[in-house]
């Protein structure tokens, strides 16, 4: 048994940062910000609205696609890094929300790779059978611990998330099949929110120093991203029996639009067969992934039997690529 996506969703918040807004800000111009990383805007989330506020947005379109009560989803797995509270977690708030009483409920920590992450825990549950659907989302208001200050990254990140609705099929034509996930601890000083946890915990001297906002080695990330992704979508295609030109289409983390023309330039895709949407929303950590194949989907972009490659990486670092058949 596989397990096939039934049903995807996406919200961004109704706030737009645009690069003119940010050239207010920081010493930067919108032609650094375009020629950089293909970001124009962003969106924002409100003050009241909170990570599981987005997911819910998400998680009831997905839902409504694949003709789902929300009272009958089995699983809910969320990958996020900018939770509601340090716990519980968003996947049980949500629960809540979503006036679930029956599914279990758990959050992924995999920065951008979250939702990568998440889908093959939730994939796992549906294919062995444990579950007969999951919800599984990407979410996160990264702009929360941002820091506005600091050029470098303020630039680069947006809110928002996205959601997929996974059922089982007999179908060996369709659906996930393989899915590899890898990680580098070692490299976890590169991209990371250094304070509020057990080795820095929240305090004054915390805050004032600023250990609470993400901190990002740019340029290590980059390398590490195209180097990882080149080598984990290959290893993708080849447990397949696929060369990168069989690909129909990919759906990727949009980080940077330098990252992802760099990795798909390596494998020899061309640039056109990669749906972008890091114009609108920049880089929305978890949540990219999801939303970017919900924009794909809505616009009638896959068709039944397409192959679809996706990947994703963040912080940990912490990466994955994926073969789905639509
Ligand atoms: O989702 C995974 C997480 N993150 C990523 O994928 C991000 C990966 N990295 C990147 O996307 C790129 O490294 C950045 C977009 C963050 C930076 O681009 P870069 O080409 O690697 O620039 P750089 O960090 O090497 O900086 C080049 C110059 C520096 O000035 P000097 O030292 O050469 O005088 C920076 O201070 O650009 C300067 N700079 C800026 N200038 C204008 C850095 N940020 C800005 C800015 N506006 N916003």
């Amino acid at each position: 048994m596989r397990s096939i996506v039934v049903g995807t969703g996406s919200y961004a918040p109704e706030k737009v940062l645009t690069n003119a807004d940010l050239e207010r800000m920081v010493a930067t111009s919108d032609e650094w910000i375009v020629e950089r990383t293909g970001i124009r805007e962003r969106h924002i989330a409100a003050p009241e609205e909170a990570t599981s506020d987005l997911a819910l947005h998400a998680a009831r379109k997905a839902l409504d696609m694949a003709k789902l009560d929300a009272a009958d989803v089995e699983a809910i797995v969320v990958g996020t890094v900018t939770p509601d509270h340090p716990f519980p977690s968003v996947a049980a708030v949500l629960q809540g929300k979503l006036g679930n009483k029956r599914a279990f409920a758990f959050d992924v920590s995999a920065a951008c790779a979250g939702s990568i992450y998440a889908l093959a825990a939730a994939d796992r549950f549906v294919a062995s059978g444990a579950v007969k659907n999951a919800l599984v989302i990407g979410a996160d208001t990264l702009t929360r611990i941002t820091n506005w200050k600091d050029r470098n990254t303020c630039i680069l990140f947006g809110d928002a998330a996205g959601a997929m609705v996974l059922a089982p099929t007999e179908d060996p034509r369709r659906g996930l099949s393989t899915i590899q996930l890898h990680a580098d601890g070692s490299l976890a000083h590169i991209l990371l929110q250094p304070g509020g946890g057990s080795r820095d915990p929240i305090s004054p001297e915390m805050v004032a120093a600023g250990r609470h906002h993400l901190f990002m080695n740019g340029r290590e990330v980059y390398k590490v991203a195209v180097r990882s992704l080149e080598v984990n979508c290959r290893e993708v295609l080849a447990a397949e029996g696929m060369a990168p030109g069989d690909v129909t289409h990919v759906v990727a983390h949009q980080a940077n639009k330098r990252i992802l023309d760099a990795t798909l330039d390596r494998l020899g895709i061309p640039a056109s067969k990669c749906w972008m949407n890091l114009e609108k929303y920049g880089n929305t950590s978890a949540a990219s992934l999801p939303m970017t194949l919900d924009e794909a989907n809505r616009a009638g972009w896959l068709k039944p039997g397409d192959t679809i490659l996706m990947m994703a990486i963040g912080g940990g670092m912490a990466w994955g690529a994926a073969l789905l058949r639509w």
